[in-house]
């Protein structure tokens, strides 16, 4: 990414460009991003995702509405869900559908939104297990914690904080997941270093997350509206998995690459749903 031009004035974004469902949602390399475009995306996701816990409700309520859960997530999955954790879904894939969680198991999901991942690793870990979900938007957290009431789940818990600085001890999480958040990360190589610091030795992850077959267009990447759609942040595949590996990841494992946008032309073509498997060594 480019230093030359500040991210523009955020121009209105409408909730469904939410990342990443119908529409969806990068710093493989972006170390040179000054303080200013940094506090302006975090503001910019804050804002975007906020809103879209504020509308958690009538978004679930509304048929008309395409949402992440209808594309990734089985019947069975979305009927044990609160309305409103299906409602602020905003995934790109499911990667609790494939990460094969063992009872009794400590995760943590980053960028938990209304909490859906969570929900489900929790019955999956069941009552010995623990579940953790991280999020920077205060709206999200509060509606992640009110769907946690709601379904009287006393095996997760969910804290305000930020993936590139994980409010987490070394050495200490069986499973890392995430559900397209590190693509709205501008410093993706300390995101991956923070999932191999609290991951115990043989841990693993499983994450789905928006990449690119080829660069985007600088234009795109240098937008505000495009970044907290998931896609202006989003890296190249290459690029994030060799990332990846030099951050010390083994096992790596691509489970799943799709098309973002089937139909669509142009550089939204090259925009792919990515589900990836990799396991910290032992030693
Ligand atoms: C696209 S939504 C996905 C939410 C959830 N994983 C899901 O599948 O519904 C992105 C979420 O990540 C959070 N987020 C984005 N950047 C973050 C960061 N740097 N640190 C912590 N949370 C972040 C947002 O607040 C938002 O709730």
């Amino acid at each position: 990414m480019t230093t030359n031009k500040p991210f523009g004035t955020l121009t209105p974004i409408s909730q469904e460009s939410a990342c990443c469902g119908d529409d969806c949602c990068g710093d493989a390399g972006s170390s040179e991003i000054t303080h200013e475009q940094l506090e302006t995306i975090t503001a910019a996701v804050q804002h975007q995702y906020g809103s879209l816990a504020s509308k958690a409700a009538e978004r679930a309520a509304d048929s008309t509405s395409v949402k992440a859960t209808d594309k990734f997530y089985s019947e069975d999955q979305r009927g044990a869900l609160p309305d409103e954790a299906v409602g602020a879904s905003a995934g790109c894939g499911n990667p609790m559908g494939i990460a094969d969680a063992q009872h009794g198991e400590t995760v943590l999901d980053l960028g938990s939104g209304g909490g859906i991942d969570c929900f489900l690793a929790a019955q999956e870990v069941g009552p010995d297990g623990y579940v953790i979900g991280i999020d920077m938007t205060p709206r999200m957290l509060e509606l992640a914690q009110k769907n946690a009431e709601s379904l009287g789940t006393d095996n997760v818990v969910f804290k305000l904080g930020h993936i590139e600085s994980i409010p987490q001890a070394d050495n200490t999480v069986d499973l890392v997941i995430s559900n397209c958040v590190i693509a709205l990360s501008e410093q993706k190589a300390r995101v991956f270093s923070e999932i191999f610091r609290i991951l115990k030795p043989r841990g693993r992850f499983v994450i789905s997350d928006m990449v690119t077959a080829e660069a985007l267009p600088a234009d795109v990447q240098k937008s505000a509206a495009e970044w907290v759609a998931c896609v202006g942040g989003a890296a190249v595949m290459s690029e994030y998995l060799e990332l990846v590996e030099s951050v010390g990841f083994s096992e790596i494992e691509v489970v799943k690459e799709e098309k973002s946008r089937p139909d669509a032309i142009g550089w939204e073509e090259t925009l792919i749903n990515l589900t990836l498997r990799a396991s910290k060594p032992n030693s």
